[in-house]
C-alpha cells in the first residue's frame, strides 16, 4: 500500500490510475470500514482510502481532540484488506489556509435530524468530501448507510455539481446482537455496550408497529419514552420518507432514523422498511 501524506504526493501516485474507487474515513477503522474497502475493491483500477479527522465537522464541545487516532492498526488493517493507496494528510496539508470556501447543502435536508442537533455538521462533511474528491479524483466512492443523511447529502452534492463519481451505498455492518458498528462504540463501558443494542431493537419495533398500522406520531413518542426510561437521552427517533427525509405520506418508502446518547456516547442508527 502506498501512503501519500500530502496532496502533491497523492497526485503523483494517482497519476497511474484512471478509475479509482475511494473510501473516505476518519480512521479508527473497524469491520464496517473494511467492508466498504471490500466493496470498493472490484469497482476500480485502484482502491484508495483516506484517514483524516476533519475538524470542520465537529462542534466545539464534541470529541475532535479525543477522537481515537489509531494509525498503526489502521494501516495494518487497510494493507490486509488490499487497499492500494492511503491518503492521510495533516490538517495543514489539507487546509493550508483556513477553508473559507465551503459547500452548503440545502437546509431542507442538512438542517434537520443530525443537522438540527449538530449545526454546521453537514457543511463540514460536504466541504471535506468535496475537497477529498478533488484530491483523489475517484471514479467511485463508497459510503455506509449507517450515516444515512450523510449519504443522501453526498449523493445530492455529486448530482448537483455534476461530479463524475458514482456513489455506492453500502449496507450497515452490525455486531451479532444487532448494534451498528461505529468508531464511537469504543467509548461504551461493558454495561453500556450490552444496553446499546436497544437502539437497533427499538428501530425494529418501530418499523413493525408502523407496518402493523399504528400512527407514526404515537410510535415515535413511545420509542422516545421507552429509551428515556432505560437511561438514554434520545435526540430523535423518527419515521421519514426515504426520498428526502421529510414526514411521510401514505405509499412512501420509509426509513426510521435514530440518534441517542448513552452516557456521554452519542449513537446513530437507521432501518429502511
Ligand atoms: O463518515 C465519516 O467518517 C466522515 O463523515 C467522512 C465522510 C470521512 C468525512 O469526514
Amino acid at each position: 500500500m502506498q501512503i501519500a501524506r500530502t496532496i502533491a504526493e497523492l497526485r503523483q501516485v494517482m497519476g497511474a490510475y484512471r478509475r479509482a474507487a475511494f473510501v473516505p474515513t476518519m480512521g479508527n477503522l473497524h469491520e464496517g470500514h473494511l467492508a466498504l474497502v471490500a466493496q470498493a475493491k472490484p469497482l476500480g483500477d485502484a482502491t484508495v482510502a483516506s484517514i483524516f479527522v476533519n475538524r470542520l465537522q465537529f462542534l466545539p464541545h464534541e470529541d475532535f481532540d479525543s477522537y481515537p487516532r489509531t494509525w498503526d492498526s489502521d494501516c495494518a488493517k487497510l494493507e490486509a484488506a488490499g487497499c492500494d493507496v492511503l491518503f492521510a494528510p495533516t490538517e495543514k496539508g489539507l487546509y493550508p489556509q483556513p477553508q473559507t470556501y465551503k459547500v452548503h447543502p440545502p437546509g431542507e435536508l442538512a438542517d434537520i435530524l443530525e443537522g438540527h442537533f449538530r449545526p454546521g455538521f453537514f457543511v463540514g462533511v460536504s466541504t471535506v468530501v468535496m475537497k477529498l474528491f478533488a484530491c483523489v479524483q475517484p471514479r467511485f466512492a463508497v459510503f455506509g448507510k449507517k450515516d444515512y443523511q450523510q449519504l443522501m447529502i453526498i449523493q445530492g452534492m455529486v448530482r448537483q455539481f455534476e461530479l463524475p463519481i458514482d456513489i455506492i451505498a453500502s449496507e450497515t455492518r452490525r455486531a451479532p446482537d444487532g448494534l451498528a458498528l461505529s468508531s464511537r462504540n469504543g467509548y461504551l463501558s461493558a454495561a453500556q455496550r450490552q444496553e446499546a443494542v436497544q437502539l437497533s431493537t427499538t428501530l425494529k419495533h418501530m418499523a413493525e408497529q408502523v407496518r402493523a398500522g399504528e400512527a407514526i406520531a404515537g410510535v415515535e413518542t413511545k420509542a422516545m419514552d421507552s429509551l428515556r426510561a432505560r437511561g438514554w437521552q434520545p435526540d430523535y427517533l423518527t419515521v421519514r420518507r426515504r426520498s428526502d427525509l421529510q414526514a411521510p405520506a401514505s405509499g412512501d418508502e420509509l426509513v426510521v432514523l435514530a440518534a441517542a446518547k448513552l452516557g456521554t456516547t452519542r449513537l446513530i442508527d437507521n432501518l429502511e422498511f
